[in-house]
């Protein structure tokens, strides 16, 4: 069994701050969320750092404390959120506007959310067609843009009181765009920032200050973000986690679970046809194709990643597989979510699986970007810089180190999630081997 040292891990003292780009649904979902669970009117439903207990040493050992008790996290009377929009609601008006939460939920929670009042936001209204901020701030070069947010940044945690700060992006999704010579390097890409370049976005902004301001940054959109060069370098020199990108709740989570257990069985796929209807902005940005291209890449990405089709020609080669998401206002917030399954067993017998998920988008992302706030947070105190695979489990697009592809797989994912908390801790990690035959 691999064994190692415990990794020393600086204590969770003080507060938290979470500092948000995007005060829409998903953000205000989550604030109102904790607040609710502090005021003891809800349960932490879908958070893993609360609810999840984990196994350590041999079964017989019955050792299995929550996650929370097990490594040092930081409590949730300890989170202050601020944030950024491009429209300024303050987020009690926010999370009105997104009908996600019913009324008598949010009167409960008026006061704290009311006091969150967005800053201006940095925006160009080329990355995200379908919004027009007037919430935003004014002139000036992108590199002046980036300065004005780390002059936030220093605001929020003097009025706060934060003792650490972590920084994650719920802002729209971004046009799709890929990494162009600004990225290849820190000095091309603050050369690009003076000159404002265009082929820098408004999230890649924000990432740049965060981590020029020493901030841990996750990406809950599939936007290219931190995914180049200049930023994944700059996170590894100042020593800063990263994780990205795009929650993954909805149907790529019906997706992970399922897919796996098909390969498993050794049955073939030789079509998956999804569409969703949704009425929220979200849906609203989406419709955009621009905006929708950047999601369906890493949507589509999945499928083939857990089939393997190049190891399995015979069960994946032919795979069709398609994703449509349509702007459906009625529905709001309660997205509805179809999937075909064309798949074949023993003689090539067809068979059809048919999954219609009438989920909340933003009621599966808000306990995500809980347990993302926290986890970066201890990643951040226990010295772990770069891009965090063992977040993977939270992402859509998990973001890897160049040349290795991602895991998507949602049971290897979480078994990698939780060998590195027991890696951190001096466990052995879990292998299921049982090697206790031979004892
Ligand atoms: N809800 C989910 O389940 C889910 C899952 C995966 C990814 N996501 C992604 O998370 C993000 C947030 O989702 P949502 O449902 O809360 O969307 P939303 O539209 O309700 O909120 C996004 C907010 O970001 C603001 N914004 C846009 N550009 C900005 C900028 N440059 N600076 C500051 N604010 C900016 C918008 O005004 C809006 O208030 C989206 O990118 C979405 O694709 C959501």
């Amino acid at each position: 069994m691999v064994r190692k040292d415990n990794v020393a891990i600086a204590p969770a003292e003080g507060k938290l701050g979470v500092l948000v780009p995007g005060i829409g649904a998903v953000t205000t979902t989550f604030i109102a969320g904790v607040e609710a669970i502090k005021r003891g009117i809800a349960q932490p439903f879908g958070s893993l750092t609360q609810l999840s207990t984990i196994r350590l040493g041999k079964r017989t050992e019955e050792r299995t404390p929550l996650v929370k008790d097990f490594v040092p996290l930081a409590g949730l009377n300890d989170l202050v959120v601020g944030g950024w929009d491009i429209f300024q609601d303050n987020a009690y008006e926010a999370a009105l506007n997104a009908k996600v939460l019913d009324k008598t939920l949010l009167e409960q929670v008026k006061e704290p959310l009311q006091a969150i009042q967005p800053m201006k936001g940095v925006f160009y209204p080329e990355y995200v067609k379908r919004l027009h901020g007037t919430w935003v701030k004014g002139g000036g070069s992108k590199m002046d843009q980036a300065e004005m947010l780390m002059d936030d940044i220093r605001n929020f945690k003097a009025s706060s009181g934060a003792a650490r700060l972590v920084m994650i992006w719920c802002g729209s999704t971004e046009i799709f765009h890929e990494a162009a010579p600004v990225h290849a390097s820190l000095k091309n890409f603050e050369e690009g920032l003076a000159k404002s370049d265009p082929a820098i976005a408004p999230s890649q902004i924000y990432a740049y200050a965060a981590l020029k301001s020493g901030v841990p940054f996750a990406n809950g959109a599939p936007n290219l973000t931190t995914d180049v060069p200049a930023l994944l370098d700059m996170a590894r020199e100042r020593q800063l986690p990263l994780c990205g990108k795009d929650f993954k709740t909805g149907q790529t989570m019906m997706k992970t679970m399922l897919a796996p257990g098909l390969k498993a069985r050794m049955l073939g796929v030789s079509g998956w046809f999804s569409t969703n209807i949704l009425g929220n902005r979200d849906g609203e940005v989406l419709d955009d194709p621009d905006s929708f291209k950047t999601k369906e890449v890493t949507k589509l990405s999945v499928l083939d990643q857990i089939l393997q089709p190049k190891l399995y020609p015979m069960l994946y080669k032919d795979l069709f597989h398609v994703v449509r998401i349509n702007y459906y206002p009625p529905r709001g917030d309660a997205k509805e979510g179809w999937d075909n399954i064309d798949i074949f067993g023993w003689l090539g017998y067809p068979m059809q699986i048919k999954i219609d998920f009438l989920c909340r988008d933003s009621i599966l992302a808000a306990p995500i970007v809980l347990d993302l706030v926290l986890f970066l947070d201890l990643a951040q105190r226990a010295g772990m810089k770069g891009i965090q695979e063992w977040l993977s489990f939270y992402f859509k697009a998990p973001m890897t180190a160049p040349g290795l592809y991602p895991e998507h797989d949602i049971f290897i994912q979480l078994m990698k999630l939780k060998n590195t908390l027991r890696w951190m801790r001096g466990e052995d990690l879990i292998t299921h081997l049982g090697l206790e035959y031979y004892d």
